[in-house]
């Protein structure tokens, strides 16, 4: 019988194989400065959670980053090694982050960005989209962008709708801190231009388990 990995919280001992997953899994294009991620981990800006197989070895990691400026927390990276997806182990991951997330007092809700495959991981483990035209710059290009879905867990109560100066302030903040890109990039002042006075949180009035 094979052991279920375990999952720990990072303390920065296993920076070799989370660098090797990291950069296996995450394009160019899609990847924060790796130094600059473990950086942030570090300093416990970044909370990060491991699994590891039988060996030590790990095969999967997901990291939350606290904005405590705009009292909110983001999923900014999830991966599970390729020989070990599809048996619940991001969703695993998922679930670690968003405990990870309330527990921490720092935040009110917690966000993710997310493709349409991911996206469906995520809404199983009870986030919600922005109902947003939302489009992320790439790392690696001054110029691209990628269509995503935004998507929302609220500590408490689920609400109708984001505030869009909330929603603006999270996006300047993940485009300029994240993405890295400049405050006068055209890709944050359109995105900015394409958020809403209210923001509606999509499917609010289901229960997380619909
Ligand atoms: C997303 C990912 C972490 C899921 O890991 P996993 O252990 O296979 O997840 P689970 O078995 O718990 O759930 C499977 C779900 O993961 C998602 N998924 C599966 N393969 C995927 C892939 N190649 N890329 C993105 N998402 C995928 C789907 O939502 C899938 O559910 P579905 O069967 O309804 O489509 C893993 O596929 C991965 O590392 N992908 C590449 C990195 C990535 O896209 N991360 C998410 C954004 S940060």
């Amino acid at each position: 019988m094979i052991d279920a990995p375990a999952l720990l919280p990072y303390d920065g001992r296993r920076e070799v194989g989370l660098r090797s997953l990291y950069e296996t899994v995450f394009p160019a294009w899609e990847r924060e400065p790796t130094e600059q991620v473990l950086a942030r981990l570090a300093s416990g800006r970044y909370g990060g959670d491991v699994l590891l197989d039988a060996g030590g070895g790990v095969i999967g990691f997901a990291i939350v980053d606290f904005v405590t400026e705009v009292r909110a927390a983001v999923v900014t990276f999830v991966a599970v090694a390729g020989d070990w997806r599809g048996r619940g182990l991001g969703e695993r991951l998922v679930l670690a982050a968003v405990a990870r997330f309330r527990r921490d007092e720092r935040a009110d809700g917690l966000y993710v960005e997310a493709e349409p495959r991911p996206a469906r991981l995520y809404r199983r483990c009870g986030f919600r989209p922005l109902a947003l035209d939302y489009r992320v710059p790439h790392y690696d290009c001054a110029m691209g962008t990628q269509p995503m879905s935004l998507m929302f867990l609220p500590r408490g109560e689920w609400p109708a709708n984001v505030p869009g100066t909330r929603a603006a302030a999270l996006v300047r903040h993940m485009f300029i801190d994240g993405y890295g890109v400049r405050a006068d990039d055209p890709r944050l002042a359109a995105q900015c231009r394409r958020i809403p006075y209210q923001v509606r949180v999509s499917d609010a009035e289901l229960s997380p388990d619909q």
